[in-house]
């Protein structure tokens, strides 16, 4: 044997005992007989006696047992795992082959290789000389968790290959349970008494993320390459397909369906025949991946923001099912608002079993006249919520029931009080209501708010029965002795709960504002208020205005703003004239009565108003102060903190010791910081709302409407009215690109 053949051997031999070391020790699941094992050992300890420089201290001769474990480290992937933008109908997949022809400049189709978008989740895989040093998940794209120990258990990820001894490679790939496996767990939990899987992927993410690899090694997890990162001492195919076929020679499972396709008809047939072949498959997908096959045209398109140009996710369309509506109940939250939700037959949907299915509110139900008895169309929005569609009302039996809002609450007997403005129910009992009382309780302990370990819904309930808690800041008051005394509790479990009670009062302003329950106020918006805020008495004491500003005339929107622009334009002359005398004479097209009398009002002659048109001040215009914080929430703010009952709960909390450190205050130097931005039009990546947090995050000033004193415009498809108005002023406008642009690198915003 050559030297080189010599080390390769050598490679293969230390994966090899490594895995049966694994097996053996880790998962006690030995594969080979003891006799087989030794003769690898004998065979590797020969050629490192023969070449005792090549002996490295990791050499299964000179480590004892299993390989060292670095469970969930941090792993930095080489070449960033990126997502996938997304198409739900064949014109965004043609919008989508559009821009990559025009990128490319070409008017002949481009070819793409087509495959299926697995429902799992993204691993990478490092080979270095061919054999499996590193498996991770995806994480934020740029560092994920280390899960080497548990993706070795997983029978179609190879642990050696055939590829040269200096090499490295990065394969990525989606792993997936079966729904057989997936049946099998979950049989086998519901036996146990265990917790049971929603779906597959869920299943197959918590098995990845299991501390033990003998338990991820009991659930059979299937691994699937679709493409590779970093390469290094190798050279790979050219194309994506090529890539597939080269994985697969290798012995990694890829699609089997997949094909390169050209043109929308072929793009369309592939996704309409693997649509039709999805239900028989043995794993969830929920989509074709379409990507540009030449790596070469790949390179050239590049990539926005998290996502490649050259690539998209076409997605199926949720799955339906049909089932029957078997009574109708009315739940009671936190602010009193009565939820009616349809107990139907349980049914499979996407991969879950649906059982309960909200109606929202009684408007829902009359819109689609919904009865109890009554067969439905239901799916998941967005693959998660379930939702009724459609009532088939051919199959409405005689007996089917109307619903009716009960007109006492269910819970505590109170007048129910249907407001006719909002759809909403609510159960006047207010803090009367067992119910609401439980519901603002349960909130306040959850998770996301304080975050009491232990206190779940059965002792709430007990403790509201007992009368030992009236408000929250009673849980801070419980007695030891009165909880010992309560049935199942017991001095340990007694214990246990005023010890999480007590960690609870170390806190964050955020999570205690989003604790109170104010209405409106999620976690998201409560995390935006401590950051500006600061301090709970500032917040205490904010008025609306400290939120929302009004700029402008009211009733002067975008066009009247216009149109009183020209005509000023076309009064220059008069400016020591009298408003209302100038108007007399000549009135601006498209301006109400109402409105001239307020302009009259505001600025009593002509030169006012034009000192106000060319400070772009005319214009009515709502800023925000408070990311994210519109005058909605505000108003609901300031009215709970006007509230006597709220502040007496309140000073009882900080009486009982509740804390939390001053929130860091956001940087001055932020690199936005004193820049204003308008944003108009659809972006392909992101929401609007997302797009004015991006901003707002780096300092920005987001507002609504365009000025001169706007940095950019910026401009998604279709921008309308605003955009004009941009080119008109001559603000900047950014397009999607440059937008992805200046998110990566703020410096270099325009002025
Ligand atoms: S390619 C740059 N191919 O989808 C391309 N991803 O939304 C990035 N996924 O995190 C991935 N099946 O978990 C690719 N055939 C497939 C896929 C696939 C499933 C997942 C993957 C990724 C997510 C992106």
């Amino acid at each position: 044997m050559s030297d080189s053949d010599e080390r390769k051997r050598l490679a293969a031999l230390r994966a090899e005992i490594n895995q049966h070391n694994f097996r053996y020790y880790v998962l006690d699941r030995p594969t080979v007989p003891d006799a087989e094992y030794d003769a690898l050992m004998r065979e590797l300890e020969a050629i490192e006696a023969e070449h005792p420089d090549w002996i490295t201290p990791d050499s299964p001769t000179q480590t004892v047992g299993a390989l060292p474990s670095h469970a969930f480290e941090t792993v930095e992937h080489q070449v960033p795992m990126l997502s996938l933008d997304n198409a739900f109908d064949a014109d965004e997949f043609a919008a989508f082959d559009r821009r990559v022809r025009e990128r490319l400049g070409r008017d002949e189709p481009v070819r793409y290789l087509s495959e299926p978008k697995f429902d799992g989740l993204a691993i990478s895989l490092t080979y270095e000389g061919g054999i499996l040093a590193r498996a991770a998940t995806r994480g934020d794209g740029r560092r994920g968790e280390d899960v080497t120990d548990n993706v070795r258990t997983i029978e179609t990820v190879p642990f050696s290959i055939d590829l040269p001894a200096d090499s490295r490679i990065e394969i990525r790939g989606e792993v997936v349970m079966t729904h057989e496996s997936f049946a099998e767990l979950n049989r086998r939990a519901e036996r146990r008494g265990e917790k049971v899987f929603a779906n597959p992927r869920n299943a197959a993410a918590g098995s990845l993320r299991q501390k033990d690899p003998r338990v991820t090694a009991s659930r059979p997890l299937h691994f699937f390459a679709y493409g590779i990162g970093a390469v290094d001492g190798i050279d790979v195919p050219e194309t994506q397909s090529g890539w597939l076929d080269w994985l697969e020679q290798l012995g990694f499972s890829v699609a089997e369906h997949r094909d390169r396709v050209e043109g929308l008809d072929e793009a369309r047939a592939f996704h309409a025949s693997l649509g039709e072949k999805r239900a028989g498959l043995a794993f969830d997908i929920d989509g074709v991946v379409y990507k540009v096959d030449s790596l070469a045209d790949q390179q050239r398109l590049g990539f926005v923001a998290r996502a490649p140009r050259w690539a998209i996710a076409w997605k199926f369309p949720a799955e339906e099912k049909l089932t029957q509506i078997r009574d109708v109940e009315f739940q009671v939250g936190r602010t009193g608002a009565l939820t009616p939700v349809a107990r139907v037959e349980p049914v499979a949907v996407g991969g879950v079993t649906v059982a309960n299915i909200t109606l929202h509110n009684m408007d829902e139900i009359e819109r689609k006249d919904v009865r109890i008895g009554d067969w439905v169309r239901v799916r998941r929005a967005g693959d998660v919520i379930p939702e009724i569609i459609e009532v088939l009302p051919e199959k409405r039996p005689d007996d089917a029931r109307r619903i009716e809002l009960p007109a006492n609450c269910p819970e505590c007997g109170s007048e129910v009080l249907r407001d006719e403005e909002q759809a909403v129910a609510r159960c006047t009992g207010g803090l009367f209501c067992p119910a609401q009382r439980r519901e603002a309780i349960r909130h306040f302990a959850s998770r996301k708010a304080m975050d009491i370990d232990g206190l779940g819904e059965k002792w709430i309930t007990l403790f509201l029965e007992r009368n030992l808690v009236e408000h929250v800041d009673d849980l801070f008051r419980l007695d030891r002795d009165d909880l010992v005394a309560l049935p199942r509790m017991g001095a340990k479990s007694a214990d246990n709960l005023l010890e999480s009670l007590e960690k609870a009062k170390q806190t964050t302003l955020d999570r205690f504002l989003f604790a109170l329950g104010i209405p409106l106020v999620g976690s998201e918006t409560a995390d935006e208020l401590a950051k500006h805020f600061r301090d709970l008495q500032a917040l205490r004491e904010a008025a609306f205005e400290d939120f929302i500003e009004h700029k402008g005339v009211t009733g002067i929107g975008p066009k009247r703003a216009e149109s009183l622009q020209d005509w000023l334009a076309e009064h220059k002359a008069d400016g020591s004239a009298a408003l209302h005398e100038a108007f007399a004479e000549d009135r601006p097209v498209g301006v109400d009565e109402k409105t001239l009398a307020r302009l009259e009002e505001a600025f009593p002659t002509l030169a006012d108003m034009q000192r106000a048109a060319e400070k772009g001040q005319l214009q009515n215009e709502t800023i925000t102060k408070v990311p994210g914080i519109g005058p909605e929430i505000a108003k609901s703010i300031v009215a709970f903190f006007k509230q006597d009952h709220n502040n007496e709960v309140i000073d009882g909390l900080l009486d009982a010791g509740i804390h939390w450190p001053t929130p860091e205050a956001p940087a001055d130097d932020a690199p936005l910081t004193g820049k204003t931005f308008v944003i108009t039009g659809t972006l392909p990546n992101m929401t609007r709302d997302e797009a004015s947090d991006r901003l707002t995050a780096l300092g920005a000033k987001v507002t609504s409407s365009v000025s001169k004193k706007t940095t950019a415009l910026i401009a998604g498809e279709a921008g309308g009215s605003k955009l004009d108005k941009a080119n008109k002023l001559g603000v900047p406008v950014l397009d999607a690109e440059a937008f992805a642009r200046l998110l990566d690198d703020p410096s270099a915003a325009p002025g």
